[in-house]
């Protein structure tokens, strides 16, 4: 039972790193192993459209065949019982490497048939995890679902989980930031992040027993 996590945050240590490493910790606790990627460290493009996942006549049919440093990620994806994979909101969208993941994930596996059926054979179960700065919890549902769906229809169940009203600098003192109540900031991220961080975990370690009946050993 592998469960990968990946990190889609430029920031190795922060509000998405910390939930993607506690659902990995739920995951661990249940028994599963697991292996984390921080995609920013990674050099590695989207889709450039060649076509080569779609050619019948070719081994890298259902396969994306850019070879990169995303390519034994994907391959280490496509192969595992679960992904967690995290994203902060930026402008109202996932980040721009979290989307060059998804780009080279979903189109290798999407069939242009008139069903748009999806070429991968196994289905892996998946847990997105969204941070933002925004203190409304539904401000950016509709691209969450939307990231789901497209999820459900390529890769497998996928269930989502936010995290919102993030701290985004140690010191606000230094940067401006007058539009924040920093105080609210703070005593959010001592109250509630620490909660977000438990259902994170608990994310981690159903993902494990999704995963076991999804691909029963
Ligand atoms: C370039 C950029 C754009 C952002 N855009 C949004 C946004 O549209 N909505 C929002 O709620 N937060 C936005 N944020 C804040 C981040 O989503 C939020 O702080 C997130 O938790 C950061 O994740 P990290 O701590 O893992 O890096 C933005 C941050 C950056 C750097």
């Amino acid at each position: 039972m592998r469960i990968i996590g990946l990190n889609g945050s430029p920031r190795a240590q922060w509000n998405t790193a910390q939930m993607v490493e506690s659902a990995l910790d739920g995951a661990r606790d249940a028994g599963a192993q697991t292996k984390k990627y921080d995609l920013y460290k990674l050099t590695f493009k989207g889709c450039s459209s060649c076509f080569e996942c779609k050619r019948l006549d070719y081994p890298s049919f259902g396969k994306c065949a850019m070879e990169d440093a995303l390519t034994p990620v994907l391959n280490d994806v496509l192969s595992a019982d679960g992904i967690v994979l995290g994203s902060p909101i930026y402008f109202g969208d996932l980040t721009a490497c979290v989307r060059a993941f998804l780009e080279r994930l979903w189109f290798a596996g999407l069939a242009y048939n008139s069903d748009y059926t999806a070429v991968y054979e196994r289905r892996i179960p998946v847990r997105l995890i969204f941070t933002m700065n925004a203190p409304i919890e539904n401000f950016h549902r509709q691209l969450n679902e939307s990231v789901a769906s497209t999820m459900r229809n390529f890769i497998g169940e996928t269930e989502i989980l936010e995290a919102t009203d993030t701290l985004q600098f140690d010191d606000y003192a230094r940067y401006e930031t007058s539009v924040f109540n920093v105080a609210a900031k703070l005593r959010r991220h001592m109250n509630v992040f620490p909660e977000d961080l438990k259902k994170a975990y608990k994310v981690g370690r159903d993902l494990v027993s999704v995963a076991r009946k999804e691909n029963p050993v």
